[in-house]
């Protein structure tokens, strides 16, 4: 549902940056580059991270404090680039302000959290959307369709590793890297997750796992297996889709033929008389579908300045975020209980405002 009308002022939407630490820097080149979007200024509590920002840009404006951006009525979006811990505190007062706000995965590390900001979003009338970048991504949008299409039949089950070693973090590892897988399989499968199971292990500090393995069903009985590590000795990237009709192998990583679409199965034909099943084998064609060659911040950037124009939800909206949320918080609950299964909430549709 549209919220709003198309804005007749088309100047581009001012855009400040809050965080400009190892990602923040992505952010701003992006924001800069946008033509729908004009970079009002980099706000960043750390006085060596503003510096940086400065001896790069020279003459942006630097803002310290968060409240002086807020108060600042000439700008009329944020991106936040903070740690995931801060999210909920700066995008509330962020929307409080008027200010429609693009932040980063996850949402807020806490279902609660992100509820609070879906109502605050509504209640302001303002864009919420959450930063799952790889929904944009050309290799992400080609699996997409694929499965949308009927090509790879029903989809059985989906694996993905998600590994190097990697920048750790106080938040732990689910929080910082199994978002991205999460946001892939909503994006894909488009259902629920029902269900979520995982192990894990925190070698360093109790209740900080650098390597998780998560399980997830989803309402059609789709399967999907996550793993996420800090902890690996190369980076991997990879996803693999088991469907009746296709298999994909998916690598992020590769230089090219990042996507293989295979014509490989199984089929298996019940037994007609005592015992005697069929089963065959097809060992078919493998083919390399052309990807796009695009920039997903930029398009997610687009997508925001969409959003904010048309009131339209974007791709990554806010209510894919929380449904990220909620399978975070299942896998942590899950870790914590040994890997027992933990049902996942059914997500309102709509939150009200
Ligand atoms: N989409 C992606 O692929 C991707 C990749 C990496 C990180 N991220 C996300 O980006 C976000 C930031 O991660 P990071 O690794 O850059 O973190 P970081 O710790 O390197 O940087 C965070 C920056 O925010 C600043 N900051 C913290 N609180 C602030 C406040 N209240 N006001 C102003 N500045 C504040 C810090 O000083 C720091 O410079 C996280 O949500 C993370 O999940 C996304």
């Amino acid at each position: 549902m549209a919220r709003r009308f198309v804005s007749v002022n088309n100047a581009p939407l001012r855009t400040a940056v809050v965080g400009y630490g190892y990602w923040g820097p992505n952010l701003v080149r992006n924001v800069m580059e946008r033509p729908e979007l004009e970079f009002a200024g980099l706000c960043d509590r750390d006085a060596g991270r503003a510096a940086a920002f400065s001896a790069r840009y020279h003459g942006q404006p630097v803002f310290s404090d968060l409240d002086d951006v807020l108060a600042d009525d000439a700008i009329d979006a944020l991106v936040v680039a903070t740690p995931p811990r801060t999210h909920h505190a700066i995008v509330r007062a962020a929307l409080e302000a008027g200010k429609h706000v693009l932040v980063e995965k996850p949402l807020a590390t806490t279902s609660e959290d992100a509820i609070d900001l879906l109502e605050t979003a509504a209640r302001h009338d303002r864009t919420l959307m959450p930063g799952h970048t790889f929904v944009y991504s050309p290799p992400v949008n080609k699996i997409k369709e694929l499965i949308s299409a009927g090509t790879l039949g029903e989809v059985y089950f989906v694996t993905s590793s998600r590994m190097n070693l990697g920048k750790y973090q106080a938040d732990g590892v689910i929080c910082d890297l199994a978002p991205h897988d999460l946001s892939i399989l909503l994006y894909w499968l488009d259902e629920p997750v029902v269900e979520v199971a995982a192990t894990g292990r925190s070698v360093f500090q109790a209740g900080v796992p650098e390597t998780a393995f998560i399980t997830l069903t989803f309402a059609s009985g789709a399967n999907a297996n996550i793993q996420v590590s800090w902890l690996a000795p190369r980076k991997v990237r990879e996803m693999t889709i088991v469907g009746s009709s296709r298999m994909v192998q998916y690598d992020d990583t590769a230089a090219d033929e990042a996507v293989r679409v295979f014509d490989r199965g199984m089929e298996f034909a019940p037994p007609k008389t005592f015992g005697e099943y069929q089963l065959t084998y097809r060992s078919g064609d493998m083919v390399v579908p052309r990807l796009e060659a695009a920039e997903p911040l930029s398009l997610e950037l687009a997508d925001f300045a969409r959003a904010i124009r048309t009131g339209a939800e974007p791709r990554s909206n806010a209510q894919l975020g929380l449904e990220i949320v909620l399978a975070m918080e299942a896998a942590e609950e899950s870790l914590r209980r040994n890997g027992e299964p933990i049902a996942v909430e059914n997500v309102p549709l709509r939150v009200a405002a």
